[in-house]
């Protein structure tokens, strides 16, 4: 496979330590590369991706910004892609196995676990990158894109939870009002959210049938439907609406949350596989954020967003 050569690193790239740094949530260094937020070991593995990755007409890239249900996303194609096969594939490993992050897995210095490499085709591969940076080979190929995207309040909640369990598994949590004001400002990993949900809307509105553009609001409210819309954009349509109904049931969230490969053990570094599942509800961030918080959200929202019609 293409991939599977060693990845050389583009020098004519700055290196992360020339980058502009920031330091997020007192926890973690990291700094910015074509406009967003990353770690700084995520860098390099970007970099080669974008200048090796040969993609195939047949691959299919699911992308995301981190917290807007990439694991569902994962879980579901997962399911269509290997619809006539008798077992059930997430039972066998968690869907971030099956489906590698492709900067932090395959390119990463620190290799995760990850059988992309002797994947036969069609491969089915995930990144959180933006759309800007994605490889040209992705762009110009007939390669599909599907792309999970969710209401920013409830996505700054999940991320508020997940960073939380992560960096501060004993601690208090970090103060919500200064995440409200990191995210709004888009200094966290992957961020900003809002130009990262635009770039890949836009690509979506040019090119219909290369990005399919989602929503995780919509899944959750026509589940069946949004699936089969899935299903049809990736050439592999059901036969029956049972066959979809299936599908959405065996990766709902409670039946995920609760499979043995789930409860246990981690795929990315010491991100436990527990993490990925928590609510999974829309508006939990009612629960959370004060009016003024709402209101900051908004106005960053009404100005990103609006404009495109997108999450007001
Ligand atoms: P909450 O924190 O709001 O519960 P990601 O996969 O991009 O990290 O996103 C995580 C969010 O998706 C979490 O949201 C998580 O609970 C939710 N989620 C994970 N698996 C899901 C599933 N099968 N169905 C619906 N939501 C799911």
């Amino acid at each position: 496979s293409c991939i599977s050569q060693a990845p050389t690193c583009n020098n004519v790239e700055k290196s992360p330590n020339e980058l502009p740094k920031a330091r997020f949530w007192e926890a973690m260094d990291i700094c910015q590369w074509e406009g967003f937020w990353f770690e700084p070991g995520l860098v390099k593995p970007a970099i080669t991706f974008r200048s090796t990755f040969q993609a195939r007409d047949d691959d299919v890239l699911l992308a995301s910004t981190p917290k807007t249900g990439t694991t569902w996303l994962k879980a579901l194609s997962l399911c269509i892609m290997h619809q006539n096969q008798e077992h059930d594939i997430l039972t066998m490993e968690n869907p971030h196995f099956h489906v590698p992050t492709i900067e932090s897995t395959i390119y990463s210095t620190k290799p995760q676990k990850s059988d992309l490499y002797d994947a036969s085709a069609p491969r089915l591969v995930h990144t959180h990158l933006p759309h800007a940076v994605l490889p040209d080979s992705v762009k110009n190929s007939a390669c599909k894109i599907v792309y999970i995207a969710r209401n920013p309040k409830d996505t700054l909640i999940s991320m508020w939870h997940f960073f939380n369990s992560i960096f501060r598994p004993n601690q208090e949590p970090f103060p919500l009002e200064k995440a409200v004001d990191c995210f709004c400002a888009g200094v966290y990993q992957y961020g900003p959210f809002f130009e990262h949900v635009v770039e890949y809307w836009q690509e979506s509105q040019k090119r219909p049938e290369k990005i399919l553009f989602l929503k995780y609001e919509e899944l959750k409210t026509d589940p069946k439907g949004q699936v089969c819309k899935i299903a049809e954009f990736l050439g592999r349509p059901f036969g029956s609406e049972e066959e979809a109904e299936d599908v959405v049931q065996r990766c709902c969230l409670e039946r995920l949350k609760n499979l043995e490969v789930n409860k246990s053990g981690s795929i990315l570094f010491n991100v436990p596989n527990t993490s990925y599942f928590r609510k999974g509800e829309v508006g939990d961030w009612k629960n959370y954020l004060t009016p003024e918080m709402e209101d900051k959200i908004n106005q960053t929202s009404r100005i990103k967003l609006h404009p495109f019609g997108l999450f007001f």
